[in-house]
């Protein structure tokens, strides 16, 4: 398993934050090519491997015939609870969620990821359940289809582009990524901003797709149960949805009254249940930035049961 599939962001980082060592229990919520899992495995810890993708499980199960340290499951990190009972832990003393694609992801034409290649609308991470792009595209009123873009793409055109598919689907249908680029592309023009809508309208709905966010909410609320205490939680996100997502959880969590500022007294009966360990998202330095594109975007926040 090369790391040409996919090259790790944050690696070292991350993995120093895990405190990774003999004997600990980490879960790795987005397994991918094991990028991460294997310097885990390295530092002598124990891995349950957990992705929506059947690719990325198959590696990790070659890698678990080498490793019996490792262990894999096909789910969502929204059953890390699930997983971990099946593994028969009790709890765990480490989590990484490093969020969204792999650059494999990203390339397999089978996907449909990117507006870069034309092929199929897919876009589920785990193709062998749930609604695809297509359906999505083909079943959404306009107005839904505009929330989903204007929501998980941050993209202002959203109405316009949400017409042109509508307009579109009821001549051809839109199977295709160059179908969903065209309908972008003559909604909004061949401008200087068309890849930076296009990039965004993608985003949106694989986001829609996969049901990114809720799933990542739900995720952090269990895996903050799923820790043992002094166990870490470590999370890489990738645009500015999910890390407010993770950064408004984190700030929430760690702090112990949370009644509105106007109120006397506390009213509330919250603890903290956490504390952060990093007070900033930790990003890449020079060195990565200058060999891995995806490394740019990257942010990295960390917690620590109390
Ligand atoms: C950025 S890649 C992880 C790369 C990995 N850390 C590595 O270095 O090889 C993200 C992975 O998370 C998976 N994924 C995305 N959402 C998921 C979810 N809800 N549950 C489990 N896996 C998910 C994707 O299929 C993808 O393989």
């Amino acid at each position: 398993m090369s790391n040409s599939l996919h090259q790790p962001v944050l690696l070292n980082e991350s993995v120093e934050y895990l405190r990774a060592v003999t004997g600990k229990k980490i879960v790795d919520g987005t397994f991918g090519f094991g990028g991460h899992s294997k310097v885990i495995l390295q530092k002598g810890a124990e891995v349950l491997g957990i992705d929506l993708d059947t690719h990325a499980v198959n590696a990790c199960k070659v890698l678990a015939e080498e490793n019996d340290r490792l262990a894999c499951f096909h789910g969502s990190f929204r059953e890390i609870k699930k997983a971990i009972t099946e593994q028969g832990w009790e709890n765990c003393d480490g989590i990484l969620l490093d969020l969204g694609v792999s650059s494999y992801q990203l390339d397999d034409s089978t996907k449909g990821f990117t507006y870069r290649q034309d092929t199929n609308l897919d876009m589920r991470f785990n193709q062998t359940t749930g609604r695809t792009a297509e359906d999505i595209l083909a079943e959404s009123s306009e107005s839904e289809l505009a929330d989903i873009i204007y929501q998980y793409g941050e993209e202002r055109k959203s109405r316009r582009i949400a017409r042109a598919i509508v307009n579109t689907r009821t001549e051809d249908g839109i199977s295709t990524t160059k179908q969903l680029k065209d309908c972008v592309e003559s909604a909004i023009g061949k401008g200087p901003t068309l890849n930076a809508s296009l990039s965004r309208v993608f985003q949106a709905i694989r986001i829609a797709v996969n049901d990114e966010l809720s799933s990542l909410s739900d995720t952090l609320v269990d895996s903050v149960d799923a820790l043992a205490p002094k166990g870490r939680l470590v999370v890489i996100s990738y645009h500015s949805l999910e890390d407010r997502i993770v950064k408004k959880y984190f700030a929430k969590e760690s702090t112990g009254c949370i009644c509105p500022s106007e109120f006397p007294e506390c009213r509330c009966t919250h603890r903290a249940s956490i504390k952060l360990v990093t007070r900033r998202p930790v990003v890449a330095l020079d060195e990565e930035l200058a060999t891995n594109p995806r490394s740019r975007s990257a942010k990295l926040r960390v917690v620590e049961k109390i």
